[in-house]
């Protein structure tokens, strides 16, 4: 497909040269290699838009239903917009009894958001994880690949205000 590119209902813009390079250069229009697939296009846009799925499933000649069934069964894809920044507060067992539910309030009210919630400048994405693997430093927040422990309710702001 040539440079076409459009915009669809979130206000993303769908760039099909970038994903012809994702599809056909990365991944060898191979379907087999369908979940990299949606992992890199998940990569590029934070979330899996639907056109994105719709002109995939043309490529590969895989049924969208076939498409939509497997970026729903995996909980890393999301079919939702979701923020620039994604913060993961974990409320596994060891983070839970050192404050993590303070944590997590004290981010719902800084961002206006609940757990799951986007905020509507698309700055930041809030979901809720199980333990991840740094028990010791609880309480424990990721911010895309960053971790943060030991947060303290009165530094959420601070730590918030690092990301654009
Ligand atoms: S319980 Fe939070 S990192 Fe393990």
């Amino acid at each position: 497909m040539s440079t076409i590119s459009t915009q669809h209902d979130s206000g993303e813009q769908i760039d099909y040269l970038e994903l012809d390079q994702i599809i056909e250069t990365d991944f060898h229009e191979d379907k087999e290699n369908l979940i990299m697939i949606l992992q890199a296009i998940q990569r590029r846009y934070n979330y899996l838009p639907k056109p994105a799925l719709l002109y995939l499933s043309q490529k590969l000649s895989i049924p969208y239903s076939r498409i939509y069934e497997v970026s729903t069964f995996y909980s890393t894809f999301s079919l939702e917009p979701r923020g620039r920044n994604i913060i993961s507060i974990c409320t596994g067992t060891a983070c839970h009894v050192r404050g993590a539910e303070r944590a997590k309030e004290q981010i719902e009210s800084t961002l206006n958001i609940k757990d799951g919630g986007t905020t509507e400048d698309q700055r930041y994405t809030l979901e809720s994880v199980r333990c991840i693997g740094c028990c010791s430093l609880g309480p424990v927040i990721k911010i895309n690949e960053d971790m943060h422990g030991r947060i303290k309710p009165d530094e959420i702001k601070k730590v918030l205000n690092q990301y654009e």
